[in-house]
C-alpha cells in the first residue's frame, strides 16, 4: 500500500491508474478505523481494480463545541489494517492541504432542503463541511465509484444529492451498517462509551428493531410510534435528539403511501450522542 499525504503525490498515481485503465474506487474516512469502515474497503475491493482510502479528521464538520480536538486518531494502527485489508493507497492530508486558504474563506458546497432536518438542525453548518471536504476529495481522486456507509444515512443522501446536483462524475455506493455482535452500530465515537454506557446503548438498536417489526405488522401510525420510541430511549437511559420515521429516498415525512421508509435516531448517552437507523420497506 502506498502513503501519500500531498494531493499533487496522489493525482500522479491515480492518474498513472486511470492512464492503464484501472477502475478507481474511493473509501472517505476520519480514521479510527473499525470493522464497518473495513467492510467498505472489502466492498471497494470488489468493484474495483485499485482502492483509495483518505483518513482525515475535517475540522469544518465539527461545531463548536464538539469533539475535533479530542477525536480518536490512530493512524499507524489504522495504515496497518489497511495493508491487511489490501487497500492501495491511502491519503492522509493535513489540514494545510485540504485548506490552504484557511476554512473561513474556503468555498462552500450548501446541499438544501436535506441538509437542515434532523442531524442538520442540531448540527448547523455539518453536512457543508461533509460535502464540501467528500466534493474535495472526489475533485481530487476522481474517483468510479465511492463508498458510504448507510449508518450515516443522511450523510450518504446529502452526497448522493450534492453528486447528482452538481454532475459530479461518479458512482455513490451506500453500504449496510455493520454491527456489534449486541446490535450496537460500530463507530468510531463508541470508544467515548463508559462500561455502564457501552451496556445500555444496545436499547438504541432494540428500539429501532421494535419500531421496525410493528411497520411490518402494519403499523402506520407514524407520530405515535416516534413518541413511543422516544420516551423508550428516555426509560433506557438515553437523552434522545430525534426518533424519526422518514421517507428513505428523501428523508421527507413519511406517510401511509410511503413504501420506502427509514426510522432514525439520535440520542445522547451521557456525553456520546450515538446515531444509527434502520431501513424497513412496506409492503
Ligand atoms: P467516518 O465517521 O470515519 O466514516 C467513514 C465512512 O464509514 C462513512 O461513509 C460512514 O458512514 C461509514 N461507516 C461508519 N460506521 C459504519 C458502520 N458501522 N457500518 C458501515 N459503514 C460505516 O463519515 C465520515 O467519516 C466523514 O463524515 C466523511 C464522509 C469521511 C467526510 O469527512
Amino acid at each position: 500500500m502506498e502513503r501519500v499525504s500531498a494531493i499533487k503525490e496522489l493525482r500522479q498515481q491515480v492518474t498513472a491508474w486511470r492512464l492503464a485503465g484501472k477502475r478507481i474506487a474511493l473509501v472517505p474516512t476520519m480514521g479510527n478505523l473499525h470493522v464497518g469502515h473495513l467492510e467498505l474497503v472489502r466492498q471497494a475491493r470488489q468493484r474495483a481494480d485499485r482502492v483509495v482510502v483518505s483518513i482525515f479528521v475535517n475540522p469544518m464538520q465539527f461545531g463548536a463545541g464538539e469533539d475535533f480536538d479530542h477525536y480518536p486518531r490512530t493512524q499507524e494502527q489504522d495504515a496497518t489494517q489497511l495493508e491487511r485489508a489490501e487497500a492501495d493507497l491511502l491519503f492522509t492530508p493535513p489540514v494545510q492541504e485540504i485548506y490552504p486558504r484557511g476554512q473561513t474563506v474556503q468555498t462552500l458546497i450548501t446541499v438544501p432542503g436535506i441538509s437542515n432536518i434532523l442531524c442538520g438542525v442540531l448540527r448547523p453548518g455539518h453536512f457543508a463541511g461533509v460535502a464540501t471536504v467528500v466534493c474535495k476529495l472526489l475533485n481530487m481522486v476522481q474517483p468510479d465509484l465511492a463508498l458510504f456507509g448507510n449508518k450515516d444515512l443522511q450523510q450518504l443522501l446529502v452526497i448522493r444529492q450534492m453528486v447528482e446536483d452538481l454532475c459530479v462524475p461518479v458512482e455513490i455506493i451506500g453500504i449496510p451498517t455493520v454491527r456489534e455482535p449486541d446490535g450496537l452500530a460500530c463507530s468510531s465515537r463508541n470508544g467515548y462509551l463508559t462500561a455502564e454506557e457501552r451496556s445500555q446503548a444496545p436499547a438504541l438498536y432494540r428500539l429501532l428493531s421494535e419500531t421496525s417489526k410493528a411497520i411490518a405488522q402494519g403499523r402506520s401510525d407514524y407520530a405515535a410510534l416516534e413518541s413511543e420510541g422516544k420516551q423508550s430511549l428516555t426509560a433506557a437511559g438515553f437523552k434522545p435528539d430525534y426518533y424519526s420515521i422518514r421517507n428513505a429516498v428523501d428523508l421527507s415525512e413519511a406517510n401511509g403511501e410511503t413504501q420506502k421508509l427509514a426510522i432514525l435516531a439520535a440520542a445522547c448517552l451521557g456525553r456520546t450522542r450515538l446515531i444509527d437507523n434502520l431501513l424497513v420497506e412496506r409492503e
